[in-house]
């Protein structure tokens, strides 16, 4: 097995950066292949925490290269600043470490204005975004007037795109009251980034050809989750891209049979960030005793995050999506300490059960989860090194999820150390 795509199962922040943390030990190349700088991991490393929004978690390994490919969208002055970071702290940042795809999309400065005005203006209607202009440079991109990195490093062609494009944006920021913006600071500023970056553009797909050929192990780590998929996902309530592992491919240009497995992620209970429906969540104290135990809160706006119980129907759902073989699980550590655990098993949904979710938003806010409780345990899961180790209710709990899921366990995460995760299947 030599090429791997790994997915959120719910509604992102599953705790994918651990477990691609993890999992990098044993790959050559780290690669993103969707979203922007919306997406947030945190690691810990010897008890430091570091956030990564842009460059993939597996730049703190040495022997691994890390990829941004075309399917990102990337704003170069969180980037540069994510780069001059890192080799602050005394970690290589060089181009031969850090690729980035000259077809990726700029999110430029009216991006992110307009998606805040924009949200402002919707205001009880909005979406939550993160307010990062990702919607805003998708819709360019698609719309066939957005800038490519590689554009950046044409001052004339840039210079008189900029000028027809931002004569636009003026009007709409105009009308959503927000101030217009002046091409000569922007175009200044853009050059000396292209300038910057110019060392780390390449052709990604053909990179990550030739290193399949040599036999090379690839990592595709997706962002965010399957419920924010702009297709599959609880609409309009979700991000502006695929996020599902079919997106690797388009994302990166790697064709669809030269992925061999795809591994979602899988938190022990549900979050989700920004509005839009959400069954199992908890608007009681309960919902808060996860927030706080879980430190869930949103680690590129810091927003609190919404809390709930696993929601097994969901997850399912994202299994057939997604073409998930292997699931790992995470922060089963934070439901230590819990009497009574719920699971979602199915809903009730106009005097009928459903096994699926529905595919309108509507009658999304009407169904209801069907629980089956279990009961918890007390122990700190961080302090146990195997499976066996356990607690049986803890098993209990985890055989339920793979017998529902009918999909392996391969990883669970007990704690947000590298050092925290039981392995119980070997993936390479
Ligand atoms: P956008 O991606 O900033 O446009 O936000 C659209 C929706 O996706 C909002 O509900 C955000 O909170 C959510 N979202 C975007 N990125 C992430 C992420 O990395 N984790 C969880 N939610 C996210």
């Amino acid at each position: 097995m030599s090429s791997l795509v790994v997915i959120g199962t719910q509604w992102g922040d599953e705790g994918k950066g651990k477990i691609v943390d993890v999992l990098t030990e044993k790959v050559d190349y780290v690669i993103r292949f969707q979203g922007g700088n919306n997406a947030g991991h945190t690691l810990v490393i010897n008890q430091k925490k570091y956030i990564l929004h842009l460059i993939p978690s597996g730049i703190f390994h040495s022997h691994t290269v890390c990829i941004i490919g075309n399917g990102v969208v990337v704003d170069p002055e969180v980037l540069i600043e994510e780069i001059e970071n890192l080799k602050k702290e005394g970690i290589e940042v060089t181009p031969e470490k850090l690729i980035i795809s000259e077809k990726a999309h700029t999110i430029m400065p009216y991006h992110k204005k307009l998606d805040l005005a924009r949200e402002a203006k919707l205001n009880r209607s909005r979406i939550g975004t993160t307010g990062r202009g990702i919607g805003p440079c998708y819709e360019d991109k698609i719309g066939r007037r957005g800038f490519r990195l590689s554009e950046l490093t044409s001052p004339e062609t840039f210079k008189e795109k900029l000028k027809v494009v931002l004569e636009e944006k003026n009007y709409l920021l105009k009308y959503l009251g927000s101030e217009p913006l002046v091409w000569e600071e922007i175009y200044e500023k853009y050059i000396e980034y292209g300038n910057y970056l110019k060392p780390y553009l390449r052709d990604v797909s053909l990179i990550i050809w030739e290193a399949k050929k040599k036999g090379k192990r690839l990592l595709f780590e997706g962002a965010q989750g399957t419920f924010l998929d702009i297709d599959h996902g609880t609409y309009p309530y979700v991000t502006s891209s695929n996020t599902l592992a079919g997106n690797a491919c388009c994302g990166t240009g790697i064709g669809p049979c030269e992925i061999d497995l795809v591994m979602g992620i899988v938190k022990a209970y549900t979050t989700r960030v920004g509005e839009g429906p959400f069954p199992t969540e908890l608007k009681d104290e309960m919902g808060e005793y996860l927030r706080e135990k879980g430190g869930e809160y949103g680690s590129t706006t810091g927003r609190p995050r919404r809390c709930g119980w696993l929601d097994l129907v969901l997850v399912k759902t994202a299994i057939r999506l997604n073409s998930i073989k292997a699931l790992a699980l995470t922060k089963l550590d934070v439901l230590s300490g819990l009497e009574k655990l719920k699971i979602c098993i199915g809903y009730q949904w106009e005097g009928k059960e459903l096994y699926t979710i529905p595919s309108t938003l509507g009658d999304f806010y009407k169904i209801k989860p069907i629980y089956k409780e279990l009961s918890g345990w007390k122990e700190d899961l961080s302090q146990i090194s195997s499976f066996e180790k356990l607690p049986s209710e803890a098993k209990l709990y985890i055989e339920l999820i793979e017998e529902y899921l009918e999909t392996p366990i391969y990883l669970i995460s007990t704690g947000p150390e590298r050092k925290n995760c039981l392995i119980l299947r070997n993936l390479f």
